[in-house]
């Protein structure tokens, strides 16, 4: 049986107005897959909520900002967990796992990443060639 779901975006709302009785600093966790959809919760609490933080994707996005209505957001704080691993768990097993699935499907050809400026920097600050 498929739990009944409410919209976040009232929901949220109604929790920053109560919220907003007690307190003027409301930080709000932004738990979701797609960007768009925590961007456009960060856009919705624009200006009611001190900030609003994406998570879930486990990798730190470089969007960072103060939205119009001053607002803080991040799309994704990335994740606490050790260095070397693959989201926080062991290496190998992970990358055998997708082997397997992977040697199972075919796909486009080439490849290809953008990575931005800031990115780069850092991956240089941890030592990357
Ligand atoms: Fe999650």
């Amino acid at each position: 049986m498929q739990p009944i779901l409410e919209n976040p975006f009232p929901a949220v709302e109604a929790a920053v107005t109560a919220m907003r009785q007690e307190t003027s600093v409301i930080f709000v966790d932004a738990h979701g897959e797609t960007p768009a959809r925590k961007i456009a919760i960060g856009r919705f609490l624009d200006g009611k909520a001190s900030a609003v933080i994406g998570t879930h994707t486990h990798v730190q996005t470089a969007d960072e900002q103060i939205f119009p209505g001053g607002t803080a957001f991040l799309c994704d704080a990335g994740m606490c967990g050790p260095a070397n691993s693959i989201l926080g768990r062991a290496v190998e097993p992970i990358v055998n796992r997708s082997f397997r699935i992977c040697r199972r499907c075919s796909g486009g050809e080439g490849s290809g990443a953008v990575v931005r400026r800031r990115g780069f920097r850092s991956m240089k600050r941890l030592g990357a060639p």
